[in-house]
């Protein structure tokens, strides 16, 4: 007999809000995510950018067996040479050997710190950005989510979220993502300027091209980095391996994580070798980990690439982005934003939504909102969703809307 987990999980589990969702998962596949009573759900979320891939893709499962036969952990960050490790940053370097009309004085970026998660790769980010700068000051974009330890918190412009946190990291100023008047406020003393190529917990803004190349030669003019966070929208999430490859612009410091495991936790902050080497000295060992880089999640990381590659899924995300916009087409949603396959439908109000994804869920099919926009659904399904997927995914979204 199934012995329901539930009650452990409300008296054992650390609790971050008094609502949590509490759907009780027991297998995922591909799209599915499946209750201990054999009902499934059909993941539009990917565990928040997740699995890009799906769940238990079978490459990335057959890369994970392989590895556990060799080993798993062996030694802190960076001291052996263990080829899960050595071969997916080869693979990440690779997939950056881009031209851009608007590059970084710094050169192409060659050098990946694994971390364990995408805040952590936020923390070692603004440190390195510090060391190499010797400036204090941050610029991140009102609205952004970057993570929730104390140094990536500070960048958060909701004070609501920073507020019973403080003190956190002083000289910290906020310029509003899209609006390019704001650019202004980097100067100089501005160490770097982090900002997502589209906003995701905002909810999906996508900046008009040309604000992102002003941006970058800003950052140029003032020797300020630009460290663009692409844990959301990276591994093909928006219909390019890396959301920036569409906007003409080539980064300082590339922050990935999420998508990148392919379900296994695991980060990276990536800058060319002239950047990342001042984590050597002065002090040594300027940013150490002991399980960043799991060799496990390596392999994971290695192979969810490849499939991401290999099986086209970023160039497919544009169709299949395309037919969710298409499919959505309903007077009760006012507006769908984003590209590939990271979508906000917006809707009236909190309170629509939350009735709409709510029923949504009871037939099967799981969505959410995003933190700093509570009227728009979030649409983020693994790359790998088929149009039939799609058709039957919005099908059960407009019975909703129509009930
Ligand atoms: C854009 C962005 N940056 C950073 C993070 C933090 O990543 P993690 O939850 O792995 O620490 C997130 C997580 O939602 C994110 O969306």
């Amino acid at each position: 007999m199934h012995i329901s987990h539930r009650q452990h999980f409300f008296d054992h589990l650390a609790q971050t809000s008094d609502f949590p969702l509490a759907l009780e998962i027991e297998k995922a596949e591909g799209v599915y995510m499946y209750g201990p009573d054999g009902k499934s759900y059909m993941d539009l979320i990917s565990g928040i950018g997740v699995s890009n891939v799906g769940h238990r893709h079978p490459k990335v499962l057959e890369a994970i067996h392989a590895q556990l036969d060799k080993h798993m952990h062996l030694l802190v960050y960076g001291e052996y040479v263990q080829s899960a490790q050595v071969q997916l940053a080869k693979a990440l370097a690779d997939t950056l050997r881009l031209e851009a009309p608007n590059p970084s004085p710094f050169g192409l970026i060659d050098n990946v710190y694994f971390t364990n998660s995408g805040t952590e790769a936020v923390e070692g980010a603004m440190k390195l950005a510090k060391r190499f700068t010797r400036r204090r000051e941050f610029i991140s974009c009102y609205n952004a989510y970057h993570g929730a330890t104390q140094g990536a918190l500070s960048l958060a412009g909701a004070e609501f979220f920073k507020r019973n946190f403080r003190p956190l990291l002083p000289g910290v100023k906020h310029i509003q993502h899209g609006y390019l008047p704001d650019l202004e406020k980097i100067t100089g003393q501005t160490a770097a300027v982090i900002i997502e190529v589209i906003g995701g917990e905002s909810g999906v803004r996508v900046p008009e091209a040309d604000y992102l190349v002003a941006l970058r030669r800003k950052c140029t003019e003032t020797g300020t980095l630009l460290i663009l966070d692409e844990i959301q929208t990276g591994f093909g999430r928006t219909g390019s391996f890396w959301a920036f490859e569409q906007y003409g612009i080539y980064p300082d410091i590339l922050l990935s994580a999420k998508g990148m495991g392919g379900g296994m936790p695991i980060g990276a902050f990536m800058a060319s070798q002239q950047i990342m080497k001042v984590l050597k000295t002065n002090p040594i060992l300027g940013h150490i980990t002991t399980f960043g880089g799991h060799p496990v999640s390596c392999a994971a990381s290695l192979a969810a690439l490849r499939v991401t590659i290999d099986e086209r899924l970023s160039e497919a995300a544009i169709a299949k982005g395309e037919l969710f916009k298409n499919l959505l087409n309903h007077p009760e949603i006012k507006e769908i934003r984003g590209k590939g396959l990271m979508l906000a439908a917006e809707m009236e109000s909190f309170e629509k939504l939350k009735a709409t994804i709510d029923q949504c869920i009871e037939l099967g099919v799981v969505t959410d909102w995003f933190l700093f926009c509570d009227n728009s659904m979030r649409i983020a399904p693994p790359l790998t969703i088929t149009e039939a997927q799609i058709r039957e995914a919005c099908a059960t979204i407009i019975k909703v809307l129509n009930s």
